[in-house]
């Protein structure tokens, strides 16, 4: 598959180190792509999306607002993989209501795309060893499309982690709590990034 990586930050590489070394094709979707020299074709996000076959979002959520209407027509049709949460500056949780959250954002801003939240509960830090001591991290997975999101599921498998169907879209609810507990504990408690959820089902019966 041809997956365009919006954002080049920590989730941007390893997104793209990992997506490629399972065997598919990477683009850059990047707002300034000018004198840069990176190990992947870079282009505009627009254009990026256009030519993928699945978008991976890897900006922060505050930015999707601006970035994602100019997308709305070129990814219709199309898997999204949205791994943003929702953050204030101070890493502080961004709250957006009780019956809502970023993913859900993301679908309004993108209507005619399938959004699929995934990989938001991973530290960037953590993501390029997905199996630690024998262990695959958890990847939780959450979409209103089920196509889209077995399609997901398949993808987070293929680089290594072990996916969770959470359920539809509005879990991502739960799934961006997740992580805003997982900074809190790695970040407010000291506790440190190297650190991932691993969800253990039906052990010891
Ligand atoms: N870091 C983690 O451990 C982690 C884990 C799971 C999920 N996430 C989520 O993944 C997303 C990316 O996080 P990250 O840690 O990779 O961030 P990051 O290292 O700060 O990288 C952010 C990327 O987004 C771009 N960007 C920033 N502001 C932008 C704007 N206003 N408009 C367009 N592009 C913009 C940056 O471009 P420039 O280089 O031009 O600034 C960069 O390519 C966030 O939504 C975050 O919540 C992060």
């Amino acid at each position: 598959m041809k997956i365009a990586i919006l954002g080049f930050g920590n989730v941007g590489k390893q997104f793209a180190n990992l997506f490629s070394k399972a065997g598919h094709e990477i683009v850059l979707g990047l707002r300034s792509i000018s004198n840069q020299e990176l190990p992947y074709p870079l282009t505009t996000f627009k254009e990026a999306a256009e030519g993928a076959d699945v978008v991976a979002i890897a900006i922060p959520f505050t930015a999707c607002a601006d970035v994602l209407p100019e997308l709305a027509e070129v990814t219709k049709g199309k898997i999204v993989i949205d791994s943003t949460n929702p953050l204030n500056a101070d890493w502080s949780p961004k709250l957006l209501g009780q019956e809502n959250s970023a993913a859900e954002e993301i679908s309004r801003l993108l209507p005619e795309a399938s959004i699929v939240k995934a990989f938001n509960t991973i530290f960037a830090d953590v993501m390029s060893e997905p199996v630690k001591n024998g262990q695959a991290i958890t990847a939780f997975i959450a979409g209103d499309d089920d196509e889209a999101k077995q399609k997901v599921i398949a993808l987070a498998s293929d680089i290594g982690y072990a996916p969770i169907d959470t359920g539809r879209l509005y879990t991502a609810r739960y799934l961006e709590s997740m992580a805003h507990l997982n900074i809190q504990i790695a970040v407010g408690q000291g506790g440190g990034i190297d650190a991932a959820f691993i969800y253990l089902q039906n052990k010891g019966t």
